[in-house]
C-alpha cells in the first residue's frame, strides 16, 4: 500500500534532512515537502495526503489554525505534530487536533515509528470502514497529558518512585481512583495503602502508568457526556486487566507482553464510551437492537455503525501512539481468532478475561461464559486444559478480594 506523506517545516535544512533520512522509503512512501502553511494547504488541496507531519510553529499561520484547515481539507488524514520542548503549552493546546505529538529533537527511528503507527491506523480505517464513522466524531478524547508526562519521566534514568508519585498526585481524581483500586485487594496487598509512592513501589511504575491512562481517559469521556456509567466501565476494565495479567503470568509470557496485556485489559471497552459520547443516537440504537434481538453489544454495534467498539477503541489507542500489541489486543478482543490463528495472543487472553469478568457471579464457569470463547480456538490451543488452570488462577484472585 502506497502512503502519501506531507512534511511541513519552515526550516529548509530540516526538510532537507527529512528528505535524506527517508530516501530509502521512497518505494512505499510518496513524500511531499512544504516550507509554509500556505504551500502545505495548496499541496493538500491538489493531492490525496494520508499523513501530515508538521512543525507547530509556522511563520505564516497559527499552528492550531493550520491543523484545523488540514482537518477540513483532508478529514481522513493523520496529523502528526512536531515541536521543540519549549513549546509544551502549544503542543498541549493542539492535542485535540493532532493525532500524535512528537517533541523535537527526535531521531529518525522515533519519527519512523510514529509514521508506521499512522500506517496501521490508516489500515484500520480502510479495513473496517471506519473512515465515515471517524469523520463524524469530532470529540475524540485526547491522549492524557499525565500519561505523556509519566512516559517522559520513565525515560530518564534518574526518575524514582517519588517523582512518579508527585506527578500523579497533581490529579486528585486519578490519585483517588488508583488508591481505591490498589486497596481493593485484587492486587493481593495485605496492608492498606494510603501513599501513592508506596502503591507505585509495590505495583510497579508500568502498572501505575497504565492505570493513570485509563483513569484520565474515563474522566475525560465522562466530562463530555452525562449519564455514562463511568464507574462500571472502569471497574470492568480493571477486573478484566487483572484477570488478563494473572493468565499472562500463568502462561509465563514476557514481562513486556504481560504489561501490554494488562493495559489492553484496562482499555479494551473504551470504544463503547467513545461511541456513546460522539454518536449518542447510534449508541442508543445499538443498545435497543441488542436488547430487542438478544444480541451481544459488539454485534449490534456492527449492524448499526458498521464497526464495533473494539475497532473504534483500538483506532483511538493507535492514534495515541500506544504500543502496537495493545492496539491489536483491543482491536481483536471480540474476534481473537483473527489476530494470529493458533497462537496464544494478548487478544485471546483479553477475550477470556473479559468473559470471566462478565461472569463474576457465576464464578467464571457458567456455560454461557465458556461458549463465548471461540470453539476452534479452544481446540487449536488445547484450551480446555488451559481454561481450567486459568479459571483456577482467576478464581483465586476473586477469593482474595
Ligand atoms: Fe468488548
Ligand atoms: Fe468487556
Amino acid at each position: 500500500m502506497e502512503l502519501t506523506l506531507l512534511f511541513v517545516d519552515d526550516e529548509q535544512y530540516i526538510l532537507k534532512a527529512l528528505r535524506r533520512s527517508f530516501r530509502s522509503m521512497r518505494r512505499t512512501w510518496r513524500m511531499e515537502f512544504a516550507a509554509s502553511a500556505r504551500q502545505a494547504l495548496e499541496i493538500l488541496l491538489k493531492n490525496k495526503i494520508d499523513v501530515v507531519i508538521s512543525e507547530i510553529r509556522l511563520p505564516d499561520m497559527d499552528g492550531q489554525r493550520f491543523l484545523e484547515a488540514v482537518k477540513k481539507v483532508r478529514p481522513g488524514s493523520v496529523r502528526i505534530v512536531m515541536s521543540g520542548y519549549a513549546d509544551k503549552d502549544l503542543l498541549v493546546k493542539s492535542i485535540d487536533l493532532a493525532h500524535q505529538l512528537i517533541a523535537k529533537p527526535c531521531d529518525d527511528d522515533q519519527l519512523k515509528a510514529a509514521i508506521q503507527r499512522a500506517i496501521m491506523i490508516k489500515d484500520m480505517l480502510e479495513r473496517y470502514g471506519l473512515k465515515d464513522i471517524v469523520v463524524r466524531m469530532d470529540r475524540l478524547p485526547s491522549l492524557p497529558t499525565l500519561y505523556t508526562e509519566i512516559k517522559a519521566a520513565l525515560r530518564k534514568d534518574s526518575t524514582n518512585v517519588e517523582d512518579i508519585a508527585d506527578l500523579v498526585a497533581r490529579d486528585v481524581g486519578v490519585t483517588a481512583k488508583i488508591l481505591k483500586l490498589v486497596n481493593s485487594s485484587f492486587f493481593g496487598l495485605r496492608q492498606h495503602v494510603t501513599s501513592l509512592a508506596k502503591a507505585i513501589g509495590m505495583l510497579g511504575m508500568d502498572t501505575i502508568q497504565a492505570m493513570a491512562l485509563s483513569a484520565c481517559t474515563v474522566d475525560q469521556l465522562c466530562a463530555r457526556a452525562s449519564g455514562l456509567r463511568a464507574e462500571q466501565v472502569w471497574d470492568h476494565g480493571f477486573v478484566t486487566a487483572n484477570f488478563a495479567r494473572a493468565i499472562a503470568r500463568r502462561e509465563k509470557m514476557e514481562p513486556e507482553v504481560t504489561d501490554d496485556t494488562f493495559m489492553a485489559g484496562l482499555m479494551h471497552d473504551i470504544g463503547q464510551m467513545v461511541v456513546a459520547v460522539n454518536l449518542p443516537e447510534k449508541w442508543q440504537d445499538a443498545c435497543r437492537l441488542a436488547k430487542k434481538q438478544g444480541l451481544k453489544m459488539h454485534l449490534a454495534e456492527e449492524q448499526v455503525l458498521g464497526a464495533d467498539h473494539a475497532v473504534i477503541g483500538a483506532y483511538l489507542l493507535g492514534l495515541w501512539g500506544l504500543p502496537e500489541a495493545v492496539v491489536r489486543a483491543v482491536c481483536n478482543h471480540h474476534h481473537p481468532d483473527q489476530s494470529s490463528p493458533g497462537e496464544l495472543t494478548p487478544a485471546l487472553i483479553i477475550a477470556v478475561a473479559d468473559a470471566f469478568a462478565h461472569d463474576l457471579e457465576g464464578r467464571l464457569d457458567s456455560k454461557e461464559t465458556l461458549e463465548q470463547i471461540d470453539q476452534a480456538l479452544v481446540k487449536s490451543l488445547d484450551m480446555t486444559r488451559r481454561l481450567a488452570k486459568w479459571q483456577k488462577e482467576c478464581r483465586r484472585l476473586l477469593d482474595d478480594s
